[in-house]
């Protein structure tokens, strides 16, 4: 079998030699914050996608759980560069984990060491009907907000809220749900955000729909900026999900993942994937491939 390594606090180990305790405080009450990114085969060889924001993301959920990073930016970076290439893996995704190495019933972390871990894994596509489409849910359940747990730092405690959203969707024979915010305006997927298309125009719900500033959004959104699309961040209403002409979900790991029905209802013409879906998944792989350098997004190892 091929060794992996994972680099833990400051070094390179054997993943198999990483072993931890059950009552680790991180694993007992989800007290992580943790990244993830995609590395893909480019010409030039493995490339991670927007290596930066992703580790400035990952300081910023540190810093709201008033969390220690004893790492920099740059040092961050590079430990990064140093797992992919350690494990010569030239496309898949990386687990950047800060978390309480402590094994503790009580709560508090006050003043308490961070360990943070970083690993890469091969990893495919995510939903496996991207090219069709997948079936949406809308959620019964909402998505958390600023004012119970802040859903700008990606903190892994969040992750029940999207995991309970998920495994409802798929109970009811659906691939993902899309959860509401708190306001009952759409927020975003459990782990992607979503696009409409109305009227040649692409929306997306905005900052203050509950949702992750995805970086994935971000490259959406100035991917279409470029080519003259009209990009609109506003409020939407769950309804809005049903006569958009098209949908897609966004993310790093989801990629662009086109939406074909929504509560049993065919999005646009009959759930088929539109043109502008189509035109910005094509052009996000251009970009993430290395094959269009319009953006200075890749961080070649
Ligand atoms: C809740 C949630 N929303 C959106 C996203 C998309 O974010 P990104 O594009 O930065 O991966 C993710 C994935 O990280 C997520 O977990």
């Amino acid at each position: 079998m091929v060794k992996s390594y994972i680099w833990f606090d400051g070094k390179l180990h054997e993943r198999e030699m990483l072993k931890f305790d059950m009552l680790t405080h991180s694993l007992q009450y989800g007290s992580g914050i943790f990244e993830g990114i995609r590395v893909y085969k480019t010409k030039k060889g493995a490339g991670i996608f927007r290596l930066k924001d992703h580790m400035e993301r990952f300081l910023r959920s540190a810093k709201i759980y008033d969390m220690k990073i004893d790492y920099t930016l740059n040092e961050l970076e590079d430990a990064v560069i140093e797992v992919v290439k350690k494990n010569k893996i030239d496309s898949g995704y990386i687990r950047p984990f800060g978390f309480y190495n402590d094994t503790q019933i009580g709560l508090s972390v006050k003043d308490k060491k961070v360990s943070v871990g970083i690993a890469v894994v091969e990893f495919g596509r995510y939903f496996k009907s991207t090219e069709k489409g997948i079936n949406c849910i809308v959620s019964s359940w909402r998505r958390i907000n600023s004012e119970i747990l802040p859903p700008q730092a990606k903190a892994s405690g969040n992750y029940l809220n999207s995991i309970i959203a998920s495994n409802e969707a798929k109970k009811f024979g659906a691939d993902e749900a899309i959860l509401l915010g708190s306001r009952g305006f759409v927020a975003e997927g459990p782990g992607e955000n979503i696009f409409l298309i109305k009227n040649n125009e692409l929306l997306t719900p905005s900052e203050e729909s509950d949702i992750l500033m995805g970086i994935t959004r971000d490259s959406v959104i100035k991917i279409a900026e470029n080519k003259g699309i009209i990009v609109k961040e506003r409020l939407i209403h769950r309804e809005e999900l049903y006569t958009s002409d098209e949908l897609f979900f966004c993310g790093t790991a989801a990629e662009i993942t086109p939406i074909s029905t929504v509560d049993k209802k065919s999005v646009g013409n009959n759930g088929k994937v539109g043109p502008f879906t189509k035109m910005i998944s094509e052009s996000y792989s251009e970009v993430t491939s290395g094959d269009n350098e319009e953006f200075d997004w890749i961080t070649l190892c």
